[in-house]
């Protein structure tokens, strides 16, 4: 069983790269997180869907319009039709042609960065329900990383929106730490929080910009914070002054020499 965290208030929030460096370069690609690890970046943020053909991949929209040369939808379209696809040439900053990753060849890259924490998210499209969940442990256990561990030394972690993933996963990796993330909308419908298990809760920047005191209330409780998408100097700073333990951030250079900063 995972392990609560001790909650001491943490010196410098930790920096995840949200979908890698994403603002530079396309999100969710080996070349954006081959340049948050270049940057410093002491945890990388990845979304996790499902192919058809039940291979986990890296992708955060249910179809690939926004990032993809093709329209495909994720959960209906095989690894093989995939990995044709080209995710790198839309980025407006770094155009380069990218191919989607799978979850295994990221794992292999974190592999060489042992340092480095994995905020792993499944996403949920409703055909796939509950398959994800399962491959992401199977993954997890294929490269050891669903081991007891406490929270400190643990390198994986998994999150979710969906109560019901994190609750599911909880069941299927009993050693991996949680974390349950909320929006602004619904930060207090989880009240209280420590019911779900979560060793973690992942709010909205928006979400603990109205309601700062959460941090500390949850910190009271045994449960540590990681606040998302923070970009902006003015959040970094206010979350590093409420002791919130990790940001998940689009901009990791950014965000360290910010935190970092006098
Ligand atoms: O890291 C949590 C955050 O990524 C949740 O929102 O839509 O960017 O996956 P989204
Ligand atoms: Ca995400």
């Amino acid at each position: 069983e995972a392990t609560h965290l001790p909650s001491p208030v943490p010196t410098r929030s930790g920096v995840v790269a949200h979908r890698g460096a994403s603002d530079e370069f396309p999100e969710l690609t080996l070349i954006a997180y081959q340049q948050a690890l270049e940057q410093g970046a002491e945890a990388l943020e990845v979304d996790v869907r499902l192919t058809a053909d039940g291979v986990p991949v890296l992708l955060h929209d249910p179809r690939t319009t926004r990032v993809g040369d093709r329209d495909l939808w994720v959960h209906s379209s095989t690894l093989e039709q995939l990995s044709g696809l080209d995710v790198g040439s839309w980025h407006p900053v770094h155009s380069s042609p990218e191919p989607v990753l799978t979850l295994r060849s990221f794992l292999v890259l974190a592999e060489a960065y042992p340092h480095v924490r994995l905020f792993l998210e499944t996403k949920h499209p409703v055909p796939t329900g509950g398959r994800v969940e399962v491959a992401l442990r199977d993954e997890l256990a294929y490269f050891g990383l669903d081991r007891p561990a406490a929270f400190a030394d643990s390198r994986a972690v998994m999150m979710s929106f969906s109560v019901m993933a994190v609750r599911r996963f909880r069941q299927l990796a009993p050693a991996v730490p949680t974390v349950q993330l909320r929006e602004r909308r619904n930060v207090l419908k989880s009240w209280p929080a420590e019911g779900f298990g979560a060793q973690l809760m992942g709010p909205s920047i928006a979400a603990i910009r109205s309601r700062p005191w959460l941090v500390d209330y949850w910190r009271s409780r045994g449960m540590g914070t990681y606040c998302w998408t923070v970009d902006d100097p003015a959040d970094l700073l206010l979350c590093r002054d409420l002791g919130v333990d990790w940001v998940g951030t689009n901009v990791p250079s950014r965000a360290l020499a910010v935190l970092d900063g006098p």
